[in-house]
């Protein structure tokens, strides 16, 4: 079989991140390799997101570009996958026609033969069909092969949404909610962990609805099964709908040791109103409520949201409840959006649209009071010691190998999601441990005691607390010795 080259680009969320590992998997049955350069592809797939009119944009923009490319190499297959060709199919080719196959976000699985199709016939392709159920897309070995490494490593547990909030276009792009077998996902992570991973995160709509359609375990009981898994030190998941976050999950967080002390739990707005026009199905008062008796449960979990400013009808009263709100909550952080209409969703036809210059000031407004927050929770971590994974070298510090081991800084994650740039901060004379870069993979992996010395508003920075150099070890939970 020729070796062809992939390129993929994916925006958006973690799940088309996921996607994207899939039609990988799937594409190399064709011999399809994944490459980081555009220009040396025979296939490009763009994953789309159209959660927010910005998104789509994004992907129209890049497709443009890509033009050049396909007049230089006409033989070049491009195709676009995810929410926007689910939700345009056909008017994709119609205002990008060099484009060669749309297909949908349950076309994954079928994806191999309409690629082959392409490359035979050079026709066009477009596959927008949802069947109701979810196939589980790909040969095992497949997966697991492409699944290596990371430390932190993603699973979709579930698909689509069923809940039809009034400004989402989730449930029409990526259809009815749909849950994967408990032991299939357990397999799947089992899998990860041979290989490396020690942090799981499970990915969802809303995945505290997990199983219910289908009649298997409850959300909470799949993670217990998790949590069984020996060798996985973490586990994370998002989202979740407050509607939905039940008495069982909270004793979860009180009883599964591996959960990490983070939850996700969009809020959207702080009036009942607003909420009510958003279909979400709970008041604010029960949100809170909820909030704090999962802190008497857990007292030191931090919480995070999502917030629409400007959705139709949101009056400054309205969105003042919405800063009382974040106020009395005190989120670790917030992911604020500005409301965006959406095709095909009820809120797109409500007529009391905010103007534009409006819904930019309220965001700036709450970012700004967000920012404050978040800072004074990150101070709180000053002078604490966490437990931190560690992911790598920082960023910026990855390469500057020769000023010394002083001078490296690493990154990783307290249980509560924030990020840690730490140094080692031990005299070389100790051991010769990350002295040259290709060591790298020593440190990752391994939980380390960190002292948190600064915080920052996205982040905080610290020095490993006990001497010595960190140990190419995955077997014990502490890997550093004296
Ligand atoms: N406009 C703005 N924000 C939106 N979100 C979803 N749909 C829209 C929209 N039409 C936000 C919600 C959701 C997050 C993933 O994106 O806050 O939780
Ligand atoms: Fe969209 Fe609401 Fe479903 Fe979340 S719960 S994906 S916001 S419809």
């Amino acid at each position: 079989m020729d070796i062809k080259y992939l390129y993929i680009n994916t925006i958006g969320c973690q799940m088309n991140v996921y996607d994207s590992r899939q039609i990988a998997c799937e594409l190399k049955s064709l011999g399809y390799i994944e490459t980081k350069s555009p220009d040396k592809a025979d296939l490009i797939i763009l994953n789309t997101c159209s959660i927010r009119e910005k998104a789509q944009e994004k992907a129209f923009s890049f497709l443009g570009r890509l033009a050049t490319l396909k007049k230089k190499k006409p033989n070049l297959i491009i195709g676009v996958g995810g929410c926007v060709a689910q939700q345009e199919g056909r008017n994709i080719i119609k205002r990008v026609p060099f484009i060669n196959i749309v297909f949908g976000t349950r076309a994954i699985s079928r994806l191999p033969h309409l690629i082959s199709r392409v490359e035979s016939t050079n026709s066009r392709i477009v596959d927008i069909e949802m069947p109701d159920i979810m196939p589980e897309t790909i040969n095992e070995q497949s997966f697991e092969r492409a699944s290596q490494g990371p430390v932190s490593n993603f699973i979709t547990i579930m698909r689509g949404c069923d809940n039809y909030c009034t400004y989402c276009v989730v449930p029409h792009v990526r259809g009815r909610e749909t849950s994967r077998s408990p032991q299939n996902i357990i397999r799947d992570i089992r899998n990860f962990v041979k290989t490396g991973t020690k942090e799981v995160t499970l990915l969802g709509q809303n995945v505290n609805s997990f199983g219910k359609k289908e009649n298997l375990c409850s959300f909470p009981k799949l993670l217990s099964q998790v949590n069984d898994i020996n060798g996985l030190s973490r586990i994370r998941f998002t989202t979740s709908h407050p509607k939905d976050f039940s008495e069982e999950l909270m004793y979860a967080f009180r009883d599964l040791e591996k959960l990490c002390n983070h939850l996700h739990l969009p809020v959207q707005s702080g009036s009942n109103k607003i909420l009510k026009r958003m279909n979400r199905k709970y008041t604010k008062e029960l949100y809170i409520e909820k909030i704090e008796k999962l802190r008497k449960l857990r007292p030191d979990i931090s919480v995070t949201s999502d917030m629409i400013v400007g959705f139709p009808g949101e009056t400054d009263a309205d969105f003042e409840e919405t800063l009382g709100l974040m106020k009395t909550v005190g989120f670790d952080g917030l992911f604020a959006f500005i409301y965006s209409d959406r095709p095909n969703t009820r809120a797109s036809e409500f007529s009391d649209k905010i103007p534009e210059k409006e819904k930019k000031e309220r965001l700036q407004k709450l970012l700004d009071m967000q920012e404050a927050i978040t800072r004074k929770k990150n101070r709180n971590h000053v002078g604490k010691i966490e437990s931190i994974l560690v992911e790598g070298m920082s960023k910026k510090h990855g390469n500057v190998i020769d000023k010394g081991i002083n001078e490296i800084q690493w990154t990783g994650r307290t249980s509560t999601n924030k990020i840690v740039n730490f140094t080692n901060g031990h005299s070389q004379s100790k051991g010769t441990a990350f002295i040259d870069s290709s060591k790298e993979e020593i440190a990752t992996g391994i939980l380390i005691d960190v002292r948190i010395e600064k915080a920052f508003s996205h982040s905080l920075s610290g020095k490993a607390v006990t001497p010595g150099p960190l140990l190419n070890t995955y077997k014990g939970e502490k890997a550093y010795v004296a």
